[in-house]
């Protein structure tokens, strides 16, 4: 699609509309276009950005600024025309210009082999190409281009009659508006293909959910097809869809001319839309001259299948000729050239026992299904969290359901329906409780939440869930207080409440069996350590509603003694970075408690550090100041709390996630989606553990 030589002349052309003003405007309404779209296509189709956010950011609006003075020089391929004004209304049925057909599927290699040998039949011949690429598990799109523009774009539907979204297709970054199919003679073409959201964005985008008191989704593809049917096309464009493009249905071209090259094989096909600028599967696909190749291609793809960053639920082997395609032909379901191999289902069928009542931290009471224990991908699921009372509502589950349960790869297990066509009617109502199942204090359900919550903050369940969670790994970093010790030395009566971490009676706990010299004196000194943690960390330990790592650390960074906020107003609260109303209201609310406040005298007492100190000692000056890190993967030089340690005794700042605010990513071994997101910025530096350290010790 693109020369290197047009690549440096398009990278020299932004450097140069960055640094004047505008000359003519047309010709730089043309520029700012081919920088955008080049911008676009190296970011989105090959992770490989060529210019900051600053510098995108820049130029998108200059080119906008520009079209709306010279409205004339507006045309609908501009990249200020992906984002639609105002709502769609309903989506209307267009009928496909080919039927979009399902596939056949196979399960294993024996079915595989059979499928071969009808081929070979229908083809009279031994002698084939196959070609294997992932069977992408999202919803799938036809798209349609008329003269090198998209023109449609729409859902599968029932096969015939689809969905007409093409406002919302337009979000899809990755899907050129216009390309250069003319040059080869096509004058309109019918490109297949599936809309996904990456695994990662589907995880943040439930967590969001899940925060806002929502149902998450159950898995990646319903988030697509979901995603594709909002009338509202900016909050498409906000959910970060992607596209992958397999299949060209149907093309025309002028009469006489001859056929591209590229059009005579699967293979070349998706290459020369690749070269057009399209995301198709050119790094994942094959070509196999035997089946057995292509099982063994089959096999291992699915060994794979989890580090992928998107769901795939097989593979599709296609015959490669065209001429051999046409000449197989199709049923009326679908093509006889082409095969789904299906992984191992993340799907299963399960009984529902019972329903119990978990008390969080926060008091919230959370339903989780026990189920009859189940094998899916590779794991033993039993226990399924149902989220709140609305879910169980929504999904009309009883007691002793037949469930549909998936686990869809990393994400966690989701019970889709009850399959109520199995019910015999000894099935009972899921009765939920009106009084804490830990303290029996009555159960509250504030306004505009979804979860019931138990208001009793000595609730001796949400009590030992607090201390968990000032001990865990992100908090005070206790080793070995867990989950297990911390449960086990509440119900002896050794630890009530945090503070009483730094108290306890290890007379006592030698005492107890199973606890050594040696895993006791591991402990204590766990503990004597975390007595220096910074202060941020002992803010996350706290446990205050909506105050997760960052903004632990915003608060932390605030103030030079934890007690400073006890005289916090709301104004100076919601005066710092990204606290909101909510974030205010919960802090004041924590700070304002006298129990809170005792048990901050009491964390002094013990030695527990509650001084910013960087703000006490450094007073700014330190060599990183104003720079910022982050630490992702398995560190080997070093561990995590150390280097973050280093860090923070030279000035830098630490952050939780990848953004444009981010100086360094530090990465050991195994890094995955955080590294992929700083490549794509392009502006973090990414620094191995040595180069880490030299930047340390300057
Ligand atoms: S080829 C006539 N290739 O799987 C050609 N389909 O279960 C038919 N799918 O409806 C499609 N990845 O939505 C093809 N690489 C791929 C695919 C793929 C996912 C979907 C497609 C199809 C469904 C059948």
């Amino acid at each position: 699609m693109y020369t290197t030589q047009d690549e440096q002349r398009i990278y020299n052309l932004a450097k140069a509309l960055l640094n004047t003003g505008d000359s003519n405007a047309e010709e730089a309404i043309l520029q700012l276009r081919e920088v955008i779209n080049y911008s676009d296509w190296k970011y989105y189709i090959h992770s490989e950005p060529v210019l900051s956010d600053f510098e995108y950011d820049t130029l998108f609006k200059k080119l906008q600024h520009l079209e709306e003075q010279y409205p004339e020089h507006v045309t609908g391929d501009s990249p200020t025309q992906r984002v639609a004004k105002g709502l769609s209304e309903k989506f209307p049925s267009v009928s496909h210009l080919v039927p979009m057909l399902s596939l056949d599927n196979t399960y294993n290699a024996d079915d595989l082999r059979d499928w071969d040998r009808r081929c070979k039949e229908l083809a009279g011949t031994d002698d084939i190409e196959y070609c294997a690429e992932p069977k992408y598990d999202g919803a799938s799109i036809s798209l349609i281009y008329e003269n090198g523009q998209l023109v449609r774009g729409a859902t599968r539907g029932d096969g015939v009659m689809g969905e007409e979204v093409t406002v919302n297709i337009r979000q899809i970054r990755s899907i050129p508006l216009s390309t250069a199919f003319t040059k080869d003679n096509v004058t309109q073409i019918e490109i297949r293909g599936e809309v996904v959201i990456n695994k990662d964005v589907f995880a943040e985008y439930n967590t969001q959910r899940i925060a806002e008191g929502l149902s998450p989704l159950a898995n990646p593809r319903n988030a697509a097809s979901g995603t594709l049917r909002i009338l509202d096309p900016k909050e498409v464009g906000k959910r970060k869809l992607s596209a992958i493009l397999y299949h060209i249905s149907y093309y025309a071209q002028p009469d006489g001319s001859a056929v591209p090259e590229a059009l005579h094989t699967h293979y070349d096909s998706l290459n020369w839309l690749y070269q057009l600028g399209f995301p198709t599967p050119v790094k994942e696909m094959k070509r196999f001259n035997s089946i057995d190749h292509v099982i063994a291609f089959c096999e291992a793809f699915e060994a794979r299948r989890d580090d992928l960053p998107y769901e795939v639920d097989g593979l599709v082997i296609k015959v490669n000729s065209f001429a051999m395609q046409d000449k197989m032909g199709m049923t009326t379901h679908h093509p006889r050239w082409a095969v789904a191999y299906k992984f191992k289902a993340r799907q299963a069928t399960s009984k529902l026992l019972r329903v119990e009542f978990q008390v969080g931290r926060t008091g919230s009471v959370t339903p989780v299904a026990k189920i009859e224990p189940v094998p899916i991908g590779g794991v033993t699921v039993s226990s399924i969290s149902l989220f709140n009372e609305d879910v169980v509502r929504e999904k009309d589950l009883h007691i002793g359901d037949t469930v549909l349960v998936e686990r869809a790869g990393d994400v966690i297990p989701y019970i889709v329906k009850p399959l109520a066509e199995l019910r015999n009617g000894t099935e009972e109502k899921i009765i939920f409780p009106t009084h804490c199942p830990v303290c029996n204090e009555e159960l509250e359900k504030p306004e505009e939440e979804a979860v019931w919550r138990c208001i009793n903050i000595s609730c001796p369940a949400q009590v030992v869930e607090r201390i968990i969670h000032f001990a865990s790994k992100d908090a005070m970093d206790i080793r070995s207080m867990g989950d297990s010790n911390v449960r086990k030395f509440y119900e002896l009566d050794l630890l009530k409440n945090i503070p009483g971490i730094y108290t306890i009676n290890w007379d006592e706990v030698t005492k107890l069996g199973g606890f050594g010299e040696k895993s006791v004196t591991n402990l204590k000194a766990a503990i004597d350590n975390s007595k220096q943690q910074p202060l941020n960390r002992v803010i996350f330990g706290l446990g205050i509603r909506h105050v997760g790592e960052t903004m632990a650390k915003t608060l932390a960074n605030a103030v030079e003694h934890i007690r400073d906020l006890y005289n916090y107003s709301e104004e100076q609260l919601l005066a710092l970075d990204d606290v909101g109303p909510k974030v205010a209201a919960s802090v004041l609310h924590f700070f304002h408690t006298p129990e809170n406040r005792h048990m901050i005298d009491l964390l002094e007492a013990a030695g527990v550090n509650l001084i910013n100190q960087k703000r006490n000692t450094q007073q700014g000056g330190g060599e990183l100041e104003g720079k910022s890190f982050l630490f992702t993967g398995t560190l080997s030089r070093f561990k995590r709390s150390e280097a973050e340690a280093m860090v923070e005794a030279k000035g830098g700042m630490l952050l939780s996630g990848v953004s444009s605010k981010l100086n360094y990513l530090v990465v050991g071994e195994d890094a995955g989606s955080k590294l992929e997101k700083a490549k794509k910025l392009g502006n973090v530096a990414i620094l191995t553990e040595d180069e880490f350290l030299t930047l340390i010790n300057g």
